[in-house]
């Protein structure tokens, strides 16, 4: 089985990212690789963000490793919060207090179209692919639901109308960005090793 490193330290993302990619690649945390480090997002886009914390971990590990980044892209918000989705409402990344934030400079508005945006940066034989998810959606003027993270509460994906936090990891995964980022990365994964 291969061995890849995920460079996050979200456990939900793990565990959301091994059920995505099922038993046909042996998936490793920070933690398990040994590593503590809060890895830095300075960058302005999803994509830049991604790279630095793959080349990071691959700097350190020497391993073959991927990372991801998300955003949430609101349209009547001009595209925020973006690649600034987790520290939107303050550097403490507190998922409710950015909903609060989202919810009231939304206020009452009808234009709530807005989409999860993933990047996957993957570091392979010391080359970098990148791979992109989108899931398009809604949001909400009030939260539905308790499971999830983030922004679960508030997203609801087009051809559904329930959140993300009324979903199961299953069900999310019928609709999700991550989900969509991680089937690409793993048929890359499928093609090389098929042809190594
Ligand atoms: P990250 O920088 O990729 O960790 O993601 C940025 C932020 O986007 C996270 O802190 C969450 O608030 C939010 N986020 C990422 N993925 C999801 C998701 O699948 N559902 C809800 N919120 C998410």
């Amino acid at each position: 089985m291969i061995r890849i490193v995920f460079a996050t330290n979200n456990a939900n993302k793990v565990t959301e990212m091994q059920a995505a990619i099922g038993s046909s690649l042996d998936v490793i945390s920070l933690r398990e690789a040994g590593i503590d480090i809060d890895i830095p997002e300075p960058h302005d886009t999803l994509e830049a963000n991604a790279s630095e914390k793959s080349r990071t971990i691959h700097q350190l590990t020497g391993e073959n490793c991927f990372s991801e980044d998300t955003g949430l892209e609101i349209d009547a918000l001009n595209g925020e919060p973006g690649v600034k989705s987790a520290r939107y409402a303050g550097e403490d990344k507190a998922f409710g207090k950015n909903i609060d934030k989202v919810l009231s400079k939304m206020g009452d508005t009808t234009h709530r179209s807005a989409r999860f945006r993933t990047v996957i940066s993957l570091i392979w034989n010391k080359q970098e692919y990148l791979f992109e998810g989108v899931c398009e959606g809604r949001i909400l003027t009030e939260r539905q639901g308790e499971g999830g993270f983030g922004y679960d509460p508030i997203f609801v994906p087009d051809n559904s109308n329930r959140s993300f936090a009324e979903m199961n990891i299953a069900e999310k995964n019928q609709y999700s960005h991550r989900r969509k980022a991680a089937d690409k990365l793993v048929l890359f994964l499928q093609n090389q090793t098929q042809n190594a």
